[in-house]
């Protein structure tokens, strides 16, 4: 069950801060797989002003000696270093302790994250197989779309190799929860930093649940403001996409919430107690194998999944109408890979 005792990690700011003060050895190294894309160097530039990261490993088929060259003049500890092509993809992983997969294509407008699926199930089923060879334990965090198929590739490619554990899978769910916090900061005049709200179910359109009833301060709006809210977190991505008018999806935004969900990994990762952020993992909280829940995070990735909690009857009716689609797209992910020679 969600426990108000356990709050969410709430910014990134936070985050950073609580790491600069903590007197843990924090030595981890992360890879990105796709560092040099729209999200790739934002994020890896996140990561490089981290005193979590010691050795920051960037990889992508095409322009990482750039990316790392240029980062690397960057007066922080970690160590860059840049890999392109897939003869370098091993070394990359080498010793790596999280990944995390941005590698992947964006959405144009009027597609669904489900189109990017043909080609983006093949860029992660790749980039996990290598993992499963060179990283087996490392703590993999997938971005690439679409997130709902990409876990259930990640898991199958995962168990292939007789490696899946699924306490360090995470379908990176994090914007979600940003653009929640940022809507109803918004509506009712609070600091976004201060603000909480869980965000479950998965990554695509109305499998987006936002638990506006266990937000932290606690809010209530009225019905008809609360269904245009819900409705414009489901969509936000698509409102991304539209304004971008052809030129990708959220970069900046993901960037952000890519590295508060690998720092809240590495707080944990170094014993950091409390640490709680949503992803969309494997589960046993509902009737779908993967569903993202608020979890607490430990040593060993999923510590304790904290459950759905209470839910207004709005939300248990959202949580009904995201069932079907969730089973599909994780089932379409999964076959993917049983089809894989
Ligand atoms: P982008 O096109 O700007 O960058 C993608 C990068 O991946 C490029 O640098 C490309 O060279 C690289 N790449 C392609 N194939 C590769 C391979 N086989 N190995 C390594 N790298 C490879 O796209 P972007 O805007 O950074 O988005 C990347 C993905 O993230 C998309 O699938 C997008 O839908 C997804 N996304 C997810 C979320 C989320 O909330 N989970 C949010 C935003 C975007
Ligand atoms: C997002 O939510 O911004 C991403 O999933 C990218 C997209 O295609 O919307």
């Amino acid at each position: 069950m969600f426990s108000h005792a356990v709050r969410p990690t709430s910014s990134l700011a936070r985050s950073l801060s609580r790491s600069l003060s903590s007197s843990s050895p924090n030595h981890a190294k992360v890879a990105v797989l796709g560092a040099s894309g729209g999200i790739g160097q934002p994020l890896s530039l996140l990561l490089k002003n981290s005193p979590l990261v010691s050795q920051l490993s960037l990889y992508d088929i095409a322009h990482t000696p750039g990316v790392a060259a240029d980062l690397s003049h960057i007066e922080t500890r970690a160590q860059v270093k840049g890999y392109m092509g897939p003869e370098q993809l091993g070394a990359a992983l080498q010793g790596c302790e999280v990944v995390v997969i941005p590698a992947g294509v964006p959405r144009k407008p009027g597609m669904t994250r489900d189109d990017l699926f043909n080609t983006n199930a093949t860029i992660v089923a790749t980039l996990v197989d290598a993992c499963a060879r060179s990283c087996p334990g490392a703590t993999i965090c997938i971005i690439a779309n679409p997130v709902n198929s990409t876990i259930p590739i990640t898991a199958e490619v995962m168990k292939k190799h007789g490696v899946f554990n699924p306490n360090r899978v995470f379908g990176v769910t994090t914007l979600d929860i940003v653009r929640a916090n940022t809507f109803v900061a918004e509506l009712k005049g609070l600091d976004p930093a201060r603000v909480n709200v869980p965000v479950v179910g998965g990554h695509a359109g109305k499998t987006i649940i936002p638990l506006v009833s266990q937000c932290t301060p606690k809010v209530e709006f009225p019905a008809e403001q609360l269904s245009a809210l819900t409705a414009r977190i489901q969509d936000a991505g698509t409102e991304v996409v539209k304004a971008k008018a052809g030129a990708g999806s959220a970069t900046l935004s993901m960037a952000y919430a890519g590295a508060r969900f690998t720092f809240s990994v590495l707080d944990a990762l170094n014993g950091k107690e409390g640490v709680v952020e949503c992803a969309f993992v494997r589960s046993e909280e509902t009737e779908c194998k993967y569903f993202s829940t608020p979890l607490l995070l430990g040593k060993n990735g999923i510590e304790k999944n904290l459950g759905l909690g209470k839910l207004s009857a709005f939300e248990e009716k959202l949580v009904g109408d995201a069932v079907d689609e969730l089973k599909g797209s994780i089932k379409k992910g999964e076959e993917f890979v049983a089809k894989m020679k």
